[in-house]
């Protein structure tokens, strides 16, 4: 546990990224990007496929090195040389493949990597840390001796997302969470990141949903071929996102979007 010393204040920056470029090989990932993020706000990074949003989550998870560029954590430059180091300073990743054990339970999966923590040679105090945690989430799990294999999309989502707060990080980074997801599951999660952000915590969202984006994000990070493309407000047109996630205006979906609008209008317009 962090000590009251080390809270964020809300609109604290907590993260950011000055001038990052990652290349593997001759590919250029990641070309001079810029990104801050602060304590209590939803940030969603959207853009198409190849556009380099996993390799920038995957650079702040201490997965990969950055190529050049800085990233400041709580004001200090940091190097995020292994997805420990990233840990420990408190920035936690949900993969997209969740990583969670099939066969275990819900209070075995949220512990599972954490044995260094103070509870985890205590069954009966690792579950009520298990509860309370998913009390104060409001996640709807049934019971926490439930074995993953039985969970639902959602709440195998929830397990996991618990499971990197258990280490009370600032940051939170979550790789495309309902893609897989229904409707009312979809809602859930996106609850749930709230939850997360009305605790404080700096939450990056990768999404190719823009209503989802636009229901949680308090910003729309856009990123093209590995570049910062534009940020938007979530009231932004989609018309607007779309021209910059696919940089051009005049491109297929939004030809196509202008199309249906201009049927709408002949056909309300049209003479009685
Ligand atoms: N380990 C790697 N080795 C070589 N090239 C890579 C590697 N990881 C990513 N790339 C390349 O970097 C670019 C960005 O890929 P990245 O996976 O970050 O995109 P993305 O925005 O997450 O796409 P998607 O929406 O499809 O998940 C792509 O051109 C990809 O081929
Ligand atoms: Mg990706």
């Amino acid at each position: 546990m962090r000590d009251a010393s080390s809270m964020t204040e809300k609109g604290e920056t907590i993260l950011r990224l000055n001038n990052i470029s990652k290349n593997f090989g001759a590919v250029s990932a990641l070309t001079d990007i810029d990104l801050e993020v602060r304590a209590g706000e939803v940030v969603a990074l959207v853009g198409d496929n190849g556009a380099g949003k996993s390799t920038l989550v995957k650079v702040l998870a201490g997965v990969h090195q950055p190529s050049s560029g800085t990233i400041e954590f709580m004001g200090n430059q940091v190097t995020l040389d292994s997805p420990g180091t990233a840990l420990q300073l408190g920035i936690a990743t949900v993969f997209q493949d969740l990583a969670l054990c099939e066969n275990l339970d819900v209070v075995a999966n949220l512990f599972l990597g954490h044995e260094m923590s103070p509870w985890s040679l205590d069954e009966v105090a690792m579950e009520v840390r298990a509860w309370t945690l998913l009390r104060e989430l409001a996640a709807r799990i049934p019971s926490v001796r439930e074995p993953i294999a039985s969970l639902s999309g959602g709440q195998r989502q929830t397990v996991a997302i618990a499971r990197s707060l258990l280490l009370d990080p600032k940051i939170i980074m979550l790789d495309e969470p309902t893609a897989a997801l229904g409707v009312a599951q979809t809602a859930e999660v996106l609850n749930l990141i709230e939850r997360v952000r009305d605790r404080g915590l700096g939450v990056i969202i990768i999404s190719h949903n823009m209503e989802d984006v636009r229901a949680v994000a308090d910003r729309i990070v856009v990123l093209r071929l590995g570049r910062n493309n534009g940020v938007f407000t979530p009231d932004a047109s989609n018309q607007e996102l779309v021209a910059s996630i696919t940089g051009a205006t005049e491109n297929s979906v939004s030809r196509r979007m202008e199309r249906k609008s201009g049927q709408s209008n002949e056909i309300s317009g049209r003479p009685a």
